[in-house]
């Protein structure tokens, strides 16, 4: 169990609790009135008639007929109320290149795209898929659908192409919005290359759209691929935002799962909008000037729930940056808050912990006084990294924001309130709840746990950012959310609260491995392993990691064809590389004779697990066969011996 020890109170930016509590209570008491107040920070082109509309649970919904745009929101307002020279973006490219674009260059852009988009027969409604790397052109491309009602999916660049093709196919994507390549480590990933053999997969796309970013030779299918710069020449285009219903959907984003297949989570345009504004607001209080840096990929929920939206709903500057933390050296990050006096620092455990390796000599190189409030997401953070941040990134003297939050959740659901007022912070919890939601601790049966117990964590109402539904599949939405425990939506985590109130988030209570930071699922790595020539049956794991919270570790066992073939294990890790992408490539891949199974045949991966992890495997009665609990023991043992030697 994490360390409890409280930190002092710094007096500059720890105001205390005190307005927290009230505004919290309130939230919960007053619930009308209070998201009445806090929807108009976005700008309404009509006004909604009811708050929240309860009555088909669990598909809630805020905001019932409003109507707005969130590109109008995100660009227009600002360009017409005092704005318009602001830096939108500061990019950084991995080779260090610098490109600033203000709030006015970025409406050009999106209405440029747009009106290439509407020119090419996109209209509202339609999907598209984008599939960038982190260059200007992703939030440009995101807002530009957004503009003209298009529903995107963004699909992480880091994904293979079974896992783009699963997703235009779900989506049904009329287009696909890429670019030739992306730089990443100094090596170019063939991005053009992973959408032409996922196209072939599929039917739905017309249309593939391609950004020049590394030069690469690329093959071009007449009639199906343009060129990005030839459609958007036209630098006076004004495209009219689309007035959105505040419950039409503005994105999906596929997310792992307990199944193979991955759920494709859908936001809407107003309750989702005005939930990340408020909750980056009241987590970080991030000022006019401030510059807010979130570090994360824009492929997942955080980038765009807080690089692309949230900072220009609020007309922030925001860096961005292309590459790699570690490229050229480890001192990138570092470098940047320096250069561009970053203000306000978000980024996750894994980062953190990865560049603890190196030492404090890189962070000592430069200056980081600019630095305000820093903050983390995407897995539990350790109170050793926890304190290294706070001491050598923080001077201690800047609050550490700990967001704990889903894809499904759209924002910040746990965290520390910066504006509302601060609590004393305790390395390694998240704190206290955002306004507006109502977490508990329950066991198995739906009982309420006491201080200091450990068990699920669930949410007893909903909030604006919720999730609509999953996309083609509403019954499963009701099935994996609200229906362990009726009425409230559960999300699949182990936390505790103690005895102050705060929460401690211990990490998935599911199938689901969080590799650094990265959402992934085992029995999307069992499938495509089973579904490789070699494999009969397959159990993957998560072994814990001291930088990467979990690695992937398989067992497998081989097709009586593929036994003794010692090319195997090199020819699964690339089959996982090129069908699910490099995050997915599990550290270890052992070869078995047989998996621990039940009478009924079923693989047991819990057995698996423990024995591998050496630790105790609990009740294994209902064991078929208990050799093969000897032989995965074999297997790690040759393995360490391997390692050590
Ligand atoms: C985990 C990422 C502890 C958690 C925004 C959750 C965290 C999953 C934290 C969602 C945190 C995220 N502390 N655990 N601060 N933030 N998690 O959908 O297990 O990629 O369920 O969203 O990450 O991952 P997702």
């Amino acid at each position: 169990m994490a360390e409890r020890d409280v930190l002092p109170v710094n007096e500059v930016y720890h105001p205390g609790i005190g307005n927290y509590r009230q505004i919290y209570r309130e939230s919960l008491e007053k619930v009308d009135s209070f998201w009445e107040r806090h929807a108009q920070i976005l700008d309404w082109h009509k006004r909604w008639d009811t708050v929240l509309d309860s009555s088909n649970p669990p598909f809630y919904r805020w905001f019932v007929n409003g109507k707005l745009n969130v590109s109008y929101n995100a660009l227009d307002r600002h360009v017409m109320h005092g704005r318009r020279n602001k830096a939108a973006y500061i990019w950084v490219g991995e080779d260090g290149t610098e490109k600033i674009v203000t709030y006015d260059g970025l409406f050009r852009r999106v209405n440029n795209l747009a009106q290439a988009l509407k020119n090419l027969g996109i209209s509202r409604g339609d999907r598209i898929i984008i599939y960038l790397p982190m260059i200007l052109e992703a939030p440009v491309a995101m807002l530009a659908a957004a503009r003209i009602g298009a529903v995107f999916s963004f699909v992480f660049a880091g994904f293979g192409e079974g896992a783009l093709s699963e997703r235009i196919e779900d989506s049904k994507a009329r287009m696909v919005i890429t670019a030739d390549g992306a730089f990443r480590n100094g090596k170019v990933v063939e991005l053009k290359k992973i959408v032409d053999e996922a196209l072939e997969k599929t039917s739905s796309v017309g249309t593939v759209l391609v950004v020049k970013r590394t030069g690469t030779a690329i093959q071009m299918q007449e009639g199906r691929d343009i060129w990005m710069h030839d459609v958007t020449e036209d630098a006076s285009a004004f495209v009219q935002p689309e007035w959105m219903d505040s419950n039409d959907p503005l994105y999906i984003l596929y997310t792992s799962g307990t199944t193979g297949k991955p759920k494709g989570a859908v936001h809407g345009n107003g309750g989702y909008s005005v939930w990340i504004a408020n909750t980056l607001k009241w987590a970080f209080d991030p000022h006019e000037d401030d510059r807010w840096w979130c570090a994360a990929d824009i492929g997942w929920v955080t980038g765009h729930s807080y690089i692309v939206f949230a900072p220009l709903f609020l007309g922030l500057t925001s860096t961005m940056y292309e590459g790699a933390i570690t490229y050229p050296a480890p001192d990138r990050l570092w470098e940047i808050v320096e250069r561009y006096r970053v203000n306000l620092l978000y980024t996750s455990p894994t980062a953190i912990r990865t560049l603890i390796r190196f030492g404090e000599k890189y962070p000592r190189m430069h200056d980081l006084s600019s630095l305000r409030v820093l903050g983390t997401v995407g897995e539990p953070i350790n109170p050793a990294a926890w304190k290294w941040y706070y001491e050598n990134i923080g001077r201690s003297n800047c609050p550490i924001i700990d967001t704990y939050w889903q894809t499904e959740t759209g924002g910040f659901m746990i965290a520390p309130s910066m504006a509302l007022g601060l609590p004393p912070l305790k390395p390694g919890s998240a704190t206290f709840p955002m306004p507006g939601v109502e977490p508990v601790i329950l066991d198995e049966n739906g009982h309420e746990l006491g201080a200091g117990e450990k068990g699920y964590i669930a949410y007893r109402r909903p909030w604006p950012g919720m999730f609509l539904t999953l996309n083609n599949d509403p019954e499963r939405f009701r099935k994996a959310y609200f229906e362990k425990y009726p009425g409230m939506y559960y999300c699949g985590d182990y936390a505790i609260r103690d005895a102050d109130g705060y929460y401690w988030l211990l990490g998935r209570a599911d199938e689901v491995l969080k590799v650094s930071g990265h959402r992934l699922g085992t029995i999307e790595i069992e499938d495509a392993l089973i579904s490789s020539k070699e494999v009969a049956e397959a159990a993957v794991f998560g072994k814990p990691d001291t930088v990467k919270g979990e690695v992937i570790v398989a067992f497998v066992v081989l097709k009586d064809e593929y036994r003794g073939d010692t090319q195997v294990v090199s020819s699964l890790r690339k089959r996982i590389r090129e069908e699910l992408g490099p995050i997915y490539v599990p550290e270890e891949i052992h070869v078995v004779k047989t998996l621990p199974k039940t009478r009924s045949g079923k693989i047991m991966r819990r057995v698996v697990k423990a024995v591998a992890l050496n630790q105790l495997p609990g009740d294994i009665s209902t064991l078929e066969n208990s050799a093969s609990v000897d032989e995965i023991r074999e297997a790690i043992e040759a393995f360490s011996k391997e390692a050590e030697g």
